[in-house]
This record gives C-alpha cells, structure tokens and sequence, in this order.
C-alpha cells in the first residue's frame, strides 16, 4: 500500500469521500448535494482560512480533511473535518491525515485543534483517543418531526409565551437582515460562545460584526443555503434572534441553528416565542419541509426544555476532542 497526503486538487474527489462517510455515520441527515460542496469550497464563512488534504491510497483517493483557521478571534484554534471512506478505515489514512494536520497547524502558529465525532459510530471517538485528544463539549442532536407535530400544544405555549412578553413586536426575514437591526443581530451572534455552554477553554467568543453577519449570508446563499429568521423587537432593538437554515436542493429537511436572548430579556419566554414565530414563517416558505434538526449542548438545560416542550426529540450525540499541540 501506498499512502500519500497532498493539498486538495479535485472537489469532486472530496465530495465523493465526504459523501460516502457522511451516508455511513449520519444515514438519517441528508448529504449537501455536490455543487453546494464545491461553492462551500469557494465561499466558506467569513473569518476563517481553510486548507483541503486528500490522502490517497495506491492513487486513489480515500480521505479528506478540511482545516478551518480563524483569523479573527480563536488565533490559536484550528477545527477539522476529517473523513475516510468506510471501506478503507484502520489502514492509516486516518492517522496520516493528522499528522498533516498538526504540521500545518504548528507552523501557522495554533496550539489546539478540536474536531468532532459522531456517538452513533465508535470509529469516530476510538481515533479520537488514539490520537490523544481529549473529549469535551457533549452535544445532543434532537428533531422535530413536522409530520407528527401536536400543532394545539405549539399554539397553547405560543399564546402562553405572549402572556409573559409584553411590550415586545415580532419581525421575520430571509438571508441577510435588515440594515436597521443587523448590528443587534451582529451583537447577539457575539454572545453566542459567551453565553451558550461551550465547555472548552480553549474556544474563546467569536467576534462579528455588521459586515461580517451580511457577508456570511451571501455566501451562504452562494452555497445555495438559505437561512430563516425570527426575531423580538424591544422598540427599535433586536433583543431576541432565532435562525433555521436549509439546503435550496432539498427541501425536506432543515437546521434550527442559533437562538439567543439578550441577557437583560431573558426569562420573558422570547426565546419560546421567536422559535415558535420561526417555525411558522419557515413553514410558510418551505411547505415541503418535514424535519427540523437541531444541537444543543448536553448542560444547556434552558434550550433543550423549549425544544422539548416544542416535540423536538433526541436522537443522537456528537462530542467535540481536542488535541493540544
Ligand atoms: C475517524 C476516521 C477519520 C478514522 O480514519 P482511519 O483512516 O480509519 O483511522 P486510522 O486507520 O489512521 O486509525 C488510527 C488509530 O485510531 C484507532 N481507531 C480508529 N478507528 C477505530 C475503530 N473503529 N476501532 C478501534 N480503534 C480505532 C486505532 O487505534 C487506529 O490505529 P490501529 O489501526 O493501528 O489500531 C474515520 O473512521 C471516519 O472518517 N469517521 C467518520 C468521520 C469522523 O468521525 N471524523 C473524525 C473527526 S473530525
């Protein structure tokens, strides 16, 4: 056998790997179709550089990691993706694939690199110990199945919520927000790795800005995402902001992302009641949409009791390993 790692030369040889592993650790999500891989290639989040390694076994390509390098904030990070085509697992390529990694990372300077596994495979978290990374944040992925969704209970906790928020408005809108509240939607972004558990010393507050909140949304949609959004008003001001985001090519599913409450408006059900709003609006758009998926930190208690009372249900885990180099 013949192991080589080499910079990414053909998308369509990394999606390929990417698509396979993707389908044999998380058969229920569906796969980004090839086109919105390779536009992610072309147009990742604002923030970060990416490095692309393919390794490839007697020619042929078997595994792929992306390295995501934030330049902003989180100097001393790198987060990895890092897949292998099931039929070509426990050779090394694995192996090999980080020791690019930690070449990389040393020489630009990082100390960390955090990826994340999957609990539904042990591969994933046995090469995470092999390779002497530590686990850290648990995160629980629930769903909500829009097919069985008990609709009276969404619109008794909905009209519950307004009962405790008074004086608050709603607003809603798709992609990039608009010019009079993006900055509250730049400030309540920032607060996301402040305020939501994030169980790793090591990840410090992303920083984002107007620019940077506008810029991520056209490129999202370059990638062929689009997002939804749902959010409370106080006056003029944002304090509540809530986002799903879905694939153009499949409709069916769809991610519940952030959802954040500025500090001194929590406990007035805002979050309950963006979510709700968001759902709706979402629904409106999408009517082909039939599940929702969402992650949330296994201690973040407050979020995963709305998503319970929501009929979210958990049906796997995901742990994210550190290494320090
Ligand atoms: C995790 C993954 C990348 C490992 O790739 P791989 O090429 O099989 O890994 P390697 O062959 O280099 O394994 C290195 C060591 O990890 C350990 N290991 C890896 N998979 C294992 C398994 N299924 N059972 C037990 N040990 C395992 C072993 O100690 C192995 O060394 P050994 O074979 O000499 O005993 C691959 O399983 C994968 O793509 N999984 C899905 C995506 C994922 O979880 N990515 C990782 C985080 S970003």
């Amino acid at each position: 056998m013949s192991l080589l790692v080499g910079p990414l030369v053909a998308a369509a040889d990394a999606y390929e790997i990417f698509r396979a592993s993707e389908v044999h650790d998380k058969p229920d999500i569906p796969v980004i179709s090839r086109d919105n891989f390779v536009a992610r290639l072309a147009h990742p989040w604002p923030g970060s550089d990416h490095e692309h390694y393919l390794a490839y076994v007697d020619g042929m390509p078997v595994g792929y990691v992306d390295m995501e390098l934030p330049y902003l904030d989180n100097l001393g990070n790198v987060q990895i993706q890092l897949s292998v085509l099931p039929g070509y697992r426990r050779r090394g390529v694995g192996r090999a694939l980080v020791d690019m990694v930690v070449e990389r990372a040393r020489a630009a300077g990082r100390k960390t690199v955090i990826g994340h596994v999957m609990s539904r495979h042990p591969d994933g978290a046995l090469f995470a110990a092999a390779m002497d990374a530590k686990p850290g944040l648990e995160e629980v992925r629930s769903r909500l199945d829009l097919r069985t969704l008990d609709q009276a209970r969404i619109d008794g906790l909905y009209a519950d919520a307004w009962r405790h928020a008074t004086g608050y408005r709603l607003t809603q809108w798709t992609g990039v927000p608009p010019a009079e509240i993006v900055e509250d939607v730049a400030y309540l972004d920032s607060r996301l790795n402040v305020d939501a558990p994030v169980g790793d010393p090591s990840w410090e507050p992303a920083k984002a800005d107007a620019e940077k909140i506008r810029e991520g949304e056209l490129r999202a949609a370059r990638r062929g995402r689009i997002s939804y959004h749902a959010g409370a008003l106080l006056g003029a001001r944002l304090v509540a902001w809530t986002k799903i985001a879905g694939d153009l090519v499949g409709e069916a599913h769809a991610w519940q992302n952030i959802t954040l409450v500025a500090p001194e408006h929590r406990g007035r059900r805002l979050g309950t009641l963006v979510k709700i709003a968001n759902l709706a609006h979402v629904r409106a758009l999408r009517p082909s949409l039939q599940r929702i998926d969402t992650c949330n930190a296994a201690s973040n208690e407050h979020m995963l009791r709305i998503n319970r009372a929501m009929g979210f249900r958990p049906i796997d885990s995901l742990t994210y390993w550190q290494m320090t180099l």
